[in-house]
């Protein structure tokens, strides 16, 4: 392997296409050619680095080796581990224990070989069947949402990787992460869920909370909901990403209990699959101004009234309660 390990922990971010090796690169193998693998492994490929080979069954997984690594030999996974230096394991969470116990077993992992998972959930736990064999493992998750497609490639220019490793393999690491074009923040191995959580809640959480505003103009006969969303939470996201709490704007923080009301009677009527995360995140954004200190607690419990009374707090399950 040619990684140095001398190289400094976090360097910073190199464009996709810069080689940051001064010597000859790994090589990549990719199991599977996934959303992730297929575009990490040509982005490696733009960075100089020979992909060996890809693992991939299906159809699309098939397409994604055809348009994003023309050229590469589809093989079985094993096959895949035997011939790389460098071992990208991107198959779905919940597959990874099983994938990795396997290829080590089959004795497709070596001494010296890197092997890489880009799972935000786990950390280097789920790798421990192939560190077993002498491996030196890294879990490298790319902070960046994947099509799949060519689209991505430069998406991964100064995206974040949240990565774990240990102290021999965190300059390889971060090579790696500059090869991508990103750059990385070092996640300690326990608080991987929690790191992905926090992702999840802000990325994933976003499309639900987008998609219902754009049911609720629809509904209230705007013709164009995305287009008039668009500047408003472009706007809020910007200051919710500089200045926190202190972006909060609307009813809840002015303690205005009337306007929450009418929205909660509206909602009853015309939009009631959107009352349960309106309920939940205004509990939610409640507390926050109260903490802060920009809504008075007697308020507050005006506005939480009305939102209980819309949709109840769940009683704790009979296990919850000691
Ligand atoms: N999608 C994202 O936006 C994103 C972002 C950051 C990180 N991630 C992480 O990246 C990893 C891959 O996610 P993804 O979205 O790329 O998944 P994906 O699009 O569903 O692709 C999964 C790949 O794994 C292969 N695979 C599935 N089960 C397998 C098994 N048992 N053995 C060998 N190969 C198997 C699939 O092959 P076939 O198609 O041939 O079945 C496919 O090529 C996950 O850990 C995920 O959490 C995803």
């Amino acid at each position: 392997m040619s990684h140095p390990a001398s190289r400094p922990a976090c360097p910073p971010a190199t464009t996709t296409g810069t080689p940051a090796h001064p010597t000859a690169l790994p090589t990549v193998g990719v199991v599977g050619a996934g959303r992730v693998g297929a575009v990490l492994a040509a982005a490696l490929r733009g960075a100089g680095h020979q992909v060996v080979a890809a693992a991939a069954e299906s159809d699309a997984s098939r397409a994604r080796v055809a348009a994003l690594l023309p050229g590469t030999p589809v093989e079985r996974p094993s096959e895949v581990a035997r011939r790389c230096d460098l071992l990208l394991l991107t198959v779905p969470d919940d597959a990874l224990p099983n994938v990795v116990r396997v290829l080590a077993s089959a004795g497709a992992l070596r001494p010296g070989q890197l092997v890489v998972h880009t799972s935000g959930r786990h950390g280097l736990a789920v790798l421990e069947p192939a560190a077993a064999v002498g491996a030196r493992t890294v879990a490298l998750h790319p902070a960046m949402t994947f099509t799949g497609t060519a689209v991505d490639l430069p998406r991964l220019a100064g995206c974040v990787f949240g990565v774990t490793a240990g102290p021999a393999e965190r300059g390889e690491a971060a090579a790696l992460v500059a090869d991508l074009g990103g750059r990385c923040t070092w996640v300690a191995e326990e608080r991987r869920a929690l790191y992905h959580a926090g992702l999840a809640h802000g990325a994933n959480h976003l499309v639900t909370l987008v998609t219902e505003a754009c049911e609720m103009l629809a509904a209230a006969g705007v013709d164009a909901p995305a287009d008039t969303l668009r500047p408003l939470l472009h706007a809020a996201l910007d200051n919710a990403l500089a200045q926190g709490d202190a972006a909060l704007t609307g009813p809840i923080v002015r303690g205005d209990v009337g306007t929450v009301a009418a929205h909660v009677a509206e909602l009853r009527a015309r939009a009631p699959q959107a009352l349960p995360a309106y309920a939940a995140l205004g509990r939610a954004t409640l507390d926050r101004v109260v903490t802060d200190g920009r809504l008075l607690p007697i308020r507050a419990a005006r506005i939480l009234e009305v939102l209980d009374a819309a949709v109840p707090v769940a009683a704790p399950a009979p296990s919850d309660v000691s």
